[in-house]
């Protein structure tokens, strides 16, 4: 990057997106949509036989505990950086469903008519109510849940209390199948969503550079 470039963007542009986290997000996505495949191998065996089952156990159980590490740079990112504020909630339930219906509005009838979104990205307040609710609930709530259940069908004999505790095996079965239905639609209306900034590839962009282009003001405001 030359000094010119780096100076103009040092003004104009907002670092929405720290290293840590948009390495995390890759390689997240990356992992998940291999265990989705791997996942799929494994539950329809007897339709797909792409892989070998002993290999897709092998490669499932690798790729998971991966991924397992990888949200640990996320969590701790968050954990000791003051950026964690883009996570905490909004505890005005007033403010909170004004904003969220401003949004869904937007989303529903605004969006097909080219007005602004209007939620203002900030570094420090970046996600709209929208986005803020869904990814508490993905990141601190439904990727645990899929871990906690994944490492429980790894070692059955190892954790056979805990199993006990949940109903029993087909019990953590469910949950960790019906996770993984939610997971496949999360991935296409995620980056759906993904598509929807001041032009389609805004936002993928931001994820990779860390930041978020300059210009007019509703270059600010994303979906
Ligand atoms: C092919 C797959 C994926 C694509 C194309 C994609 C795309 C994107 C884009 C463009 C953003 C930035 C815009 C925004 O903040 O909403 C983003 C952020 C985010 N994505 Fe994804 N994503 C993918 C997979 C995933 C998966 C599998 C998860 C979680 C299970 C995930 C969770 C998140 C989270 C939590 C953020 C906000 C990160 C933060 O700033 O803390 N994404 N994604």
């Amino acid at each position: 990057m030359s000094a010119i470039y780096a100076a103009q963007r040092e003004q104009n542009d907002l670092y929405i997106n720290p290293l840590p986290v948009r390495i995390w997000h890759w390689a997240n996505a990356l992992g998940f949509v291999l265990l989705i495949l791997t996942g799929l191998q494994l539950r329809y065996a007897d339709l797909l036989n792409v892989i070998p089952f002993e290999m897709t156990v092998k490669m499932h159980n690798w790729v998971g505990f991966s991924v397992i590490a990888n949200y640990f740079i996320w969590l701790g990112f968050y954990l000791f950086s003051d950026r964690i504020k883009v996570y905490h909630p909004e505890l005005n339930a007033r403010r909170f469903f004004i904003r969220a219906f401003r949004q869904i509005r937007y989303y529903g009838y605004g969006i097909f008519k080219g007005e602004p979104s209007p939620h203002l990205v900030r570094p420090y307040d970046k996600f709209n109510p929208m986005q803020s609710i869904t990814y508490q609930i993905v990141m601190l709530l439904v990727i645990p849940a899929q871990f906690a259940t994944g490492i429980m069908m790894w070692d059955i004999k190892r954790f056979e209390d805990w199993i006990a505790l949940l109903g029993g095996i087909r019990v953590v079965d469910t949950i960790h199948v019906l996770i993984f239905i939610f997971f496949v639609s999360f991935i296409l209306v995620h980056a759906y969503m993904g598509a929807l900034g001041h032009t389609p590839s805004a936002h993928f962009k931001e994820m990779f550079t860390g930041y978020e282009e300059a210009g007019r003001k509703q270059d600010r405001q994303r979906g």
